[in-house]
């Protein structure tokens, strides 16, 4: 059981989640003009708030994640709303590959800071995008490793993020960047963390 199992039980409790998730989703529409039945990626999907806010009538939404315990929790949602085409499955970045050109939208909402090699999660991404998909990263601005202190940064493999170096990486693997905000400014232990959105194009 890695700590996301755990932390599943409790995690659609956790306010400041819901609200960065939504300020997360508000920047991307006011960015992007996604397809009424677009085919959606939402990786490292914990719960799934991002993937159930994009849900409408005619898309279809898949949640990845490696946490069995965020799975069960997002696919016990589908059932009990009695929802269509959208799912969770068990997916690792780290150790498995995804399907060749196939999501129109990928949103990744404060996952890429626990996967190590940030030019393979790019890259994994161009290849499961097809032409002119969305690659939509929502993650922690570069901080001096204090945001996980309580979690004594287990799992963590970056503080944050410089804006420079994944405008870089992005641009060598072939994306087009489409826009950069800061979306939200996420209080903990008395000081202020940066939520970044990055939106780029294949
Ligand atoms: C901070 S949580 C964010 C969850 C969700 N996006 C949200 O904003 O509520 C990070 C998520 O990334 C997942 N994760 C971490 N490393 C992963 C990996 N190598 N492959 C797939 N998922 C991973 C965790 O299980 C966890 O659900």
């Amino acid at each position: 059981m890695n700590r996301f199992d755990e932390a599943a039980k409790t995690w659609d409790k956790r306010q400041v989640s819901i609200e960065s998730s939504d300020a997360c989703v508000q920047d991307l529409l006011k960015n992007v003009q996604i397809k009424d039945d677009a085919n959606i990626l939402d990786y490292g999907c914990g719960t799934g708030f991002i993937a159930f806010a994009l849900k409408n009538e005619t898309n279809n939404v898949t949640g990845m994640d490696y946490s069995n315990g965020m799975i069960e929790v997002f696919n016990k949602k589908v059932a009990e709303f009695e929802l269509e085409d959208i799912k969770a499955i068990k997916h690792n970045m780290n150790e498995e590959e995804l399907p060749k050109e196939t999501f129109d939208l990928i949103i990744s909402s404060k996952t890429m800071h626990h996967i190590k090699d940030t030019n393979m999660f790019f890259k994994k991404s161009y290849n499961t995008l097809k032409n002119g998909g969305i690659l939509c990263i929502n993650d922690l601005d570069k901080e001096d490793g204090s945001f996980h202190k309580d979690k004594e940064n287990d799992g963590v493999e970056h503080f944050g993020y410089e804006k420079e170096e994944l405008f870089d990486i992005a641009k060598n693997l072939g994306f087009e960047i489409i826009a950069y905000n800061i979306v939200y400014n996420q209080e903990k232990n008395g000081k202020h963390y940066p939520l970044f959105n990055l939106i780029v194009k294949k």
